[in-house]
């Protein structure tokens, strides 16, 4: 049986119970509007506790001003619907008044990983994003949370914040769960018209092409590399961002002295009025 709780006391007693039971908890943020990328998540969080806690919340402080937070999609039956046929046990579903006073004076922000790639086009998104997951931590207080890699930088921004902070949670993140034709899966894509999904598999196809170069040729110019598919998605008719290879950790920019550095290739780019992300581990 699902549990529905729109309140932090009420979280705090299912879960008091259930930890009394040496039950463990796994957690799974989400912003609701939820598709097989995030149920690929539920299974994950399944599969490794005993019991499984969701949340659906559009956080406000992670849309920056002119962003769509007032046209986010909003799907609250159907997303019960398919957390209880994948037997999640609570679905934590707050307005914003229960997670944020006014005024909430208190920001996370992780320094250097904040400012860049998504961080430097969304002006205080990523701060909103840790403010919001370390209060979802601190409630639901799991054994293990679980992220998508789609979300990269956010996935190492949460990384890093638990572990500066001291906050005892296993961090699992989950690849990326793609249409047929390659596109990531996100809330986002049905803004899209017709003819931009088809457009939109440019993205995946010129990740991939940019991880083979990198596996040929390990000599390759990664600042020569990243200008050359900028330029290709730019004629593919987006407007880009960044398209940006790094080190897969900590998202430096990665050094030619380390050989055994893990690489990830991440790229925004925009396809009318809707922003797009992706990213690929090499
Ligand atoms: P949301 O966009 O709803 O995503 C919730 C989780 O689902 C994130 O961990 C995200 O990386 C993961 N996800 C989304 N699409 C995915 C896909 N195609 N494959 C695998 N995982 C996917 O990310 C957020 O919400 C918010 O920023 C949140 C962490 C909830 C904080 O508000």
């Amino acid at each position: 049986m699902l549990i529905t709780s729109e309140t932090i006391d009420s979280v705090r007693s299912h879960l008091q119970d259930w930890r009394e039971q040496q039950q463990t908890i796994a957690f799974v943020p989400t912003m609701g509007n939820l598709h097989a990328g995030h149920l690929r998540l539920v299974d994950e969080a399944r599969e490794r506790s005993d019991r499984v806690v969701v949340s659906i919340f559009v956080n406000p402080s992670q849309f920056a001003e002119g962003e769509d937070y007032t046209r986010y999609p909003r799907t609250r039956k159907q997303d019960l619907e398919n957390l209880s046929e994948r037997n999640v046990d609570l679905v934590f579903i707050p307005d914003v008044s229960e997670m944020y006073a006014s005024p909430n004076l208190t920001i996370v922000n992780v320094n250097d990983l904040s400012g860049q790639l998504c961080g430097e086009f969304r002006p205080g998104h990523f701060s909103g994003v840790a403010t919001v997951v370390c209060k979802l931590l601190n409630i639901v207080q799991p054994d293990l949370a679980v992220f998508g890699e789609k979300d990269y930088q956010q996935l190492v921004l949460i990384r890093t914040m638990v572990s500066d902070l001291k906050q005892a949670i296993e961090i699992i993140g989950v690849p990326t769960v793609r249409a047929d034709d390659g596109l990531a899966l996100s809330s986002r894509n049905q803004y899209l018209t017709a003819a931009q999904r088809q457009q939109a598999t440019v993205l995946y196809e010129v990740l991939r092409a940019t991880r083979e170069q990198l596996i040929a040729d390990d000599t390759i110019n990664y600042r020569k590399l990243e200008d050359q598919q900028f330029q290709r998605i730019r004629q593919a008719g987006f407007r880009p961002d960044y398209f940006a290879i790094r080190n897969a950790l900590n998202l430096a920019r990665p050094s030619r002295d380390d050989d055994h550095q893990r690489l990830v290739i991440l790229v925004a780019a925009w396809l009318g009025q809707t922003r797009l992300i992706d990213n690929l581990l090499v």
